[in-house]
């Protein structure tokens, strides 16, 4: 294939994960056509939408044959976990997305513990459950602050991070009965403490190029207070880190990636590893077999990277270290939210200001929960609506600008966390 020649993209997902993704893979030299399934309000100037079920191995492999995509992008977790990225690969099709096999990273926190464990990674210690009253005992049995997780995908909520026996029991007991066949294996681990950073990286299966470091922010509410949320606003790069930790998370991706390897299964796309920064070193907190949303919209901005040729080179295996670099400038991103989210919210609303916030010199609003009327007005439809992302050489003016373009939008019952950032400009020794 000639360098300079353009192929047709199919972008699955609707987040402002990949309204980030399609804005950096449009500005490829290499895009030609885009499609997104099922996109939402603010990916509509960029690619027409695809009418393909986004779980569907058959459905999307079908549609790419058809249409003559050359790269299908796979944004959310449960298609790679349905094995999309192993049928449209199957087809010759070239595809941004680790197998089911390598989607169990994610998919299975028991499978990421015993390749944590083979590779030698440092991450909190654990044990497995299949049998509630088992479970139980050994919680009252540790008799302090623990975090039960459900083993499989359940859509942030499967983690309660326990103080007490008591909030550990009830924990125990959601986790069996109310998440079906992801709730059959139960983990309870040892509470880490410190600050959290996440390492998103590109990998072809035997190089991995880290990206840069951000932080999310998962409380609701302002102080780190409220119910767990999809994440709430990020940052990058993350400023406390000091060199040798980011040292230690790479090498500790590598080591995964390695250890899959060894084990046959080859990764090829984007690991996310969510970091404690423990006073013993950075432990793995999770992985993630895709990027992750709010932490795109705030790592992407600042690539300077052609995302086309590296996403193809982490599917044919030629992914190189110098295909990315960085801006040097600070990206902060603040989520407006519906009121109630993460509970429950009204959709529909119209929204207004978005084109006054992109008007701002830096600023960009990616779209998350919206869609557009049959006049083309943006409404609300989704618990995280937009990501309002700034872009400065200054930390403390990428904040300043994402909140000025935030004030500028508006929408019935639109919420935000109004620290986004507070702990980086604090230091490392105030939080
Ligand atoms: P996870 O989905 O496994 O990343 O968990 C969601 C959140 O729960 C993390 O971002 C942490 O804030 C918290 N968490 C998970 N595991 C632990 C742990 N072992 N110790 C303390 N907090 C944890
Ligand atoms: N921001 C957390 C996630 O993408 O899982």
């Amino acid at each position: 294939m000639a360098a300079a020649e353009k192929i047709d993209i199919l972008l699955l997902g609707s987040g402002g994960r990949e309204h980030a993704l399609l804005v950096k893979l449009a500005a490829s030299p290499r895009a030609g056509r885009l499609w997104v399934a099922p996109g939402n309000g603010g990916m509509r100037d960029l690619a027409q939408v695809a009418d393909v079920n986004q779980e569907s191995p058959r459905d999307v492999a079908g549609f790419a044959r058809r249409e003559g995509i050359g790269l299908v992008v796979i944004g959310p977790e449960a298609p790679l976990v349905a094995g999309v990225a192993d049928t449209v690969r199957a087809e010759g099709i070239p595809v941004f997305g680790p197998s089911a096999a390598a989607a169990q990273m994610e998919g299975s926190k028991k499978f990421a513990k015993e390749v944590m464990s083979r590779a030698g990674v440092p991450t909190a210690a654990y044990q497995s459950f299949t049998d509630e009253r088992a479970c139980a005992d050994y919680v009252r049995g540790l008799g302090g602050p623990c975090v039960v997780k459900a083993d499989g995908l359940a859509a942030g909520k499967g983690v309660i991070v326990a103080q007490t026996t008591e909030e550990a029991l009830v924990g125990v007991h959601e986790c069996f009965t109310d998440f079906g066949a992801a709730g059959s294996t139960v983990m309870v681990e040892e509470m880490l403490d410190g600050p959290e950073c996440s390492l998103l990286a590109l990998t072809d299966g035997t190089t991995v190029v880290p990206l840069a470091t951000s932080q999310d922010h998962k409380r609701a509410l302002d102080g780190d207070r409220g119910p767990n949320t999809g994440g709430m606003g990020v940052y990058s790069p993350v400023p406390i880190l000091l060199p040798d930790e980011l040292e230690q998370m790479v090498r500790i991706e590598r080591q995964v990636v390695g250890q899959l390897r060894a084990d046959g299964i080859i990764y090829q796309g984007c690991l996310y590893g969510g970091f404690m920064l423990t006073k013993d070193g950075p432990k793995v907190l999770e992985f993630n077999a895709r990027f992750g949303d709010p932490e795109t919209q705030v790592v992407l901005p600042r690539m300077k990277a052609d995302l086309v040729e590296c996403f193809l080179a982490c599917d044919d295996g030629s992914l190189d270290e110098a295909m990315v670099r960085w801006e040097d400038d600070w990206a902060v991103s603040v989520v407006l939210a519906s009121k109630g989210y993460p509970g429950h919210y009204e959709k529909g609303k119209p929204i207004s200001g978005i084109a006054d916030a992109n008007a701002m010199e830096g600023v960009f609003v990616y779209h998350a929960g919206t869609t557009l009327d049959d006049e083309g007005n943006v409404l609300t439809n989704g618990g995280r609506v937009l990501d309002v992302t700034a872009i400065a050489p200054s930390f403390e003016e990428a904040r300043n600008k994402a909140y000025q373009a935030c004030d500028r939008i508006s929408f019935e019952g639109k919420t935000y966390r109004h620290d986004i950032g507070i702990k980086a400009i604090k230091g490392r020794a105030n939080l």
